[in-house]
């Protein structure tokens, strides 16, 4: 089995979308293995956005990723399990995002588009890592 992070952001919270998109993951046939509902800190959002450091975007994505409670999670499945929560996922514009994914038909903007999904295995490995070391 095969795992990867994911993380409804403060706006699905906020817009009490979390049930909706667990239950998009579950009905997809992924468990949950961790979960936990916390205010990421600036500095563990700027890890966890590294690669983003520099980018005129930052500093609001961070700001964004920590306003309110986030719900952190970690999700099993088969081989290449991230992949199968990005297709859920959807493009990174809401606006461009096809009908059927949580970005399609959820969201508008593509600063409040609702759920994080590692963008490879490596990435994967290094956020649980950041987010639940005990899982690493
Ligand atoms: P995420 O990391 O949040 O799952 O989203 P993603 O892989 O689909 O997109 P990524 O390229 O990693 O960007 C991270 C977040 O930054 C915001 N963003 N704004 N204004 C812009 O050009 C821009 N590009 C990215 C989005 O909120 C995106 O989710
Ligand atoms: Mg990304």
């Amino acid at each position: 089995m095969n795992r990867t992070l994911v993380i409804c952001k403060p706006d699905a919270v906020e817009r009490g979308l979390v049930g909706e998109i667990v239950g998009r993951l579950e009905r997809k046939g992924l468990t949950l293995v961790a979960a936990e509902l916390r205010t990421i800190a600036a500095d563990t959002a700027g890890q966890h956005y590294a690669e983003h450091q520099g980018k005129p975007f930052y500093d609001e994505l961070v700001s964004f990723i920590g306003r309110s409670p986030a719900m952190v999670m970690v999700v099993e499945g088969p081989d290449d399990t991230w992949k199968i929560v990005r297709t859920l996922m959807g493009v990174t514009n809401p606006a461009d995002a096809a009908p059927g994914t949580i970005r399609g038909d959820l969201a508008t903007e593509m600063g409040e588009n609702l759920i994080h999904g590692s963008d490879s295995a490596e990435s994967a490995t290094r956020e649980i890592g950041i987010f639940f070391p005990a899982l690493g």
